[in-house]
């Protein structure tokens, strides 16, 4: 079974509830299932080290899931216009994927979560993709077929998925951006379905 890895980071829920409704679009293509991942948080303190396993949601990542996987949808809240540090830390950590050319080839998408709805969504989505290219591999974005791009008034871009989640991160998950989270699932599965 061809597997899509959805890889995100979230602080307080909303990129995580992205992350679920991207699932849903993979795995609604035959034959694809998704694996959900996440990474831990940074510490301050240099010698801090997570639990292997968190608490609660999903796993964290490995660098084998990065290699296991044949596509890669990418999701962080936006912080200042661009992506996590505990996400970009943890892409810092897979030069050797990058030296042997793991990840070419290999289809990306990328999705975000931000508080105000010109906070900077499609700045952070743009540099999110800038590793994944770096590594070679092909970027997915939402095309203007999916006709939600044309009327929504909350997220939802052609770079990628991405949800306004309001200035207490209370605001659910609208029509038109779950639509866009599964449609870019649905995307990313429908490239590596076999
Ligand atoms: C350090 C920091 C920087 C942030 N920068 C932005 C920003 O540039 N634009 C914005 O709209 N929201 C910004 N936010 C708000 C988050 O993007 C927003 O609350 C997001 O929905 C959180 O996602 P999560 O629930 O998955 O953690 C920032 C939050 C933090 C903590």
């Amino acid at each position: 079974m061809n597997e899509v890895l959805v890889l995100y980071y979230s602080r307080h829920g909303a990129t995580e509830k992205m992350a679920n409704f991207i699932t849903r679009g993979v795995e609604s293509i035959e034959g694809v299932q998704a694996r959900i991942r996440t990474v831990p948080e940074v510490s301050e303190v240099c010698e801090s080290v997570a639990d292997s396993i968190p608490e609660s949601g999903a796993p964290y990542v490995s660098l084998d899931d990065l290699q296991e996987c044949h596509a890669l949808a990418l999701g962080s809240p936006t912080r200042f216009g661009n992506m996590a540090a505990p996400l970009k830390y943890f892409l810092e950590k897979t030069s050797a994927h990058w030296l042997s050319g793991t990840l070419v080839d290999k289809p990306a998408g990328v999705f975000t979560s931000t508080s105000s709805m010109h906070g900077g969504q499609e700045a952070t989505l743009l540099s999110m993709m800038i590793p994944l290219l770096h590594h070679g591999m092909i970027i997915c974005g939402l095309p203007y077929s999916e006709s939600d791009l044309l009327t929504t008034q909350s997220g939802g871009t052609p770079y990628g998925a991405s949800h306004v989640a309001g200035s207490d991160n209370s605001n659910a998950i609208s029509d038109e951006e779950k639509r866009l989270c599964i449609a870019l699932g649905k995307r990313l599965a429908n490239m590596v379905a076999s």
